[in-house]
């Protein structure tokens, strides 16, 4: 195991009618500023609950951020915060409206042009505004991670930024806020924690016992939810409850502590939704199992591990074993009805070349826990994908 520091401050509020607990959180004086996206967290009742808990204390509110969250609208949101002088940002949404606000969080008292922030990978960020979030839809892990992912559409750039200074200071999570999700964001949300996941485990033995039993668990249960979640009720409140206590795990920074982690699938579906705006769980079903196929030769002792302790295969040559860990992962997105193929988008071969390009543009030239997936191996990984 390698040397690390970990470090989580962000505190978990956990359950149904936590959110009135905001009015024990927030200070009585804070100027809050309430950030969230579209029209979903209005209609379902989730602002509305939000701003009972808040009382008489002074907020404003933005609305508007998209999904994969625009500099562009981002900075509208700084000017209204510094115009107000608020002190305390809440994100009320998905990973989306979590990030933006991380951002804005990061944007307010920043000197210079904001998008040094993205650029600089976060490294220039040296405060921010406190932020707290409302967890609306399970996946991203934002809630309890100290990452964001920003799209600037003058540029067609998603980059990626962290930082100490944007953790949450708290964050709720009530299961049945997640109630009114539309189902594919409900799969998207369990594909992409999947992911997270195995961007720490999937990689080659590390001795990093804890990590890896940890994964598997995780794993374990984020397969039997899949299995569960497109047939269970809307509104079963325990399955939507371990579905947003795993996501929150699968990318809170503990699994991958102290080991070397991948996040090459990750960096290549970024393209993919920069340049085709295919949402960001649906781009990792496509771009995972290529990769695996890809990389097997490196990867094979933990795929067999894979196959071993998560799905109970022990017989057959080992071969054999990896065929059916990767073909049981396609299965895995299919049954969520996520496609794991680049066609399913209209995508061809010429398709991927752009993809290489921005790839290049930001610096991914050698990604993967080996960094050893230079652009010809992620071209590879895509046509593997076609
Ligand atoms: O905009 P509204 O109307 O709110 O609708 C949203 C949005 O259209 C809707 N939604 C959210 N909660 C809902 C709801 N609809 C009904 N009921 C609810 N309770 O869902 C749609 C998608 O929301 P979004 O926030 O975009 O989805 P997600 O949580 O999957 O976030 C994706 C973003 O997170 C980034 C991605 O790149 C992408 O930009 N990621 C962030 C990470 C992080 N911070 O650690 C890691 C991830 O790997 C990922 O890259
Ligand atoms: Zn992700």
């Amino acid at each position: 195991m390698e040397n690390f520091e970990f470090y989580n401050p962000t505190k978990i509020l956990f359950g149904k009618g936590m959110i009135a607990k905001l009015d024990e959180q927030i200070a009585q004086d804070a100027r809050i500023l309430i950030l969230y996206g579209g029209s979903s967290a209005e209609k379902s009742g989730t602002l509305a609950e939000v701003r009972q808990a808040l009382g008489e204390r002074t907020f404003f509110e933005f609305g508007g951020i998209e999904a994969n969250p625009a500099y562009e609208t981002l900075m509208k949101a700084v000017d209204v915060a510094r115009k107000e002088k608020v002190d305390f940002l809440l994100a009320v949404g998905g990973g989306s409206v979590m990030d933006g606000t991380k951002f804005v969080a990061a944007a307010v008292p920043f000197q210079g042009d904001a998008w040094e922030i993205l650029t600089s990978q976060g490294a220039a960020v040296k405060q921010a505004l406190p932020l707290a979030t409302v967890v609306t839809l399970p996946a991203t892990g934002s809630e309890m991670n100290n990452i964001s992912v920003i799209s600037r559409k003058e540029t067609g750039d998603k980059l990626a930024f962290n930082s100490e200074h944007v953790f949450p200071v708290f964050s709720v999570l009530d299961p049945t806020r997640t109630f009114s999700l539309p189902m594919r964001q409900v799969v998207n949300g369990v594909a992409d924690s999947f992911v997270h996941v195995m961007e720490a485990y999937l990689t080659y033995p590390q001795d990093a016992m804890v990590q890896d039993r940890y994964s598997e668990g995780l794993l374990l249960s984020l397969l039997e939810i899949g299995q569960r979640i497109t047939t269970a009720s809307t509104e079963d409140y325990d399955l939507r409850a371990n579905l947003m206590w795993v996501a929150t795990q699968a990318l809170n920074g503990l699994i991958g502590a102290g080991v070397k982690q991948d996040w090459a699938t990750h960096m290549i579906g970024h393209e993919l939704t920069a340049k085709y705006g295919i949402d960001h769980a649906r781009t990792l079903a496509v771009v995972f199992p290529a990769l695996l196929k890809e990389k097997r030769a490196a990867k094979s002792a933990k795929l067999l591990q894979y196959a071993e302790r998560v799905l109970g295969l022990r017989d057959g040559t080992e071969d054999e074993r990896i065929d059916a860990a990767i073909r049981q992962i396609e299965s895995f997105f299919e049954g969520l009805e996520i496609p794991v193929r680049l066609s399913a988008y209209d995508i061809g071969k010429d398709g991927i070349a752009p993809i290489i390009s921005q790839l290049e543009e930001h610096g991914m030239v050698k990604i993967g826990e080996g960094q050893d997936i230079t652009l010809d191996v992620s071209r590879s990984i895509l046509e593997r994908a076609l």
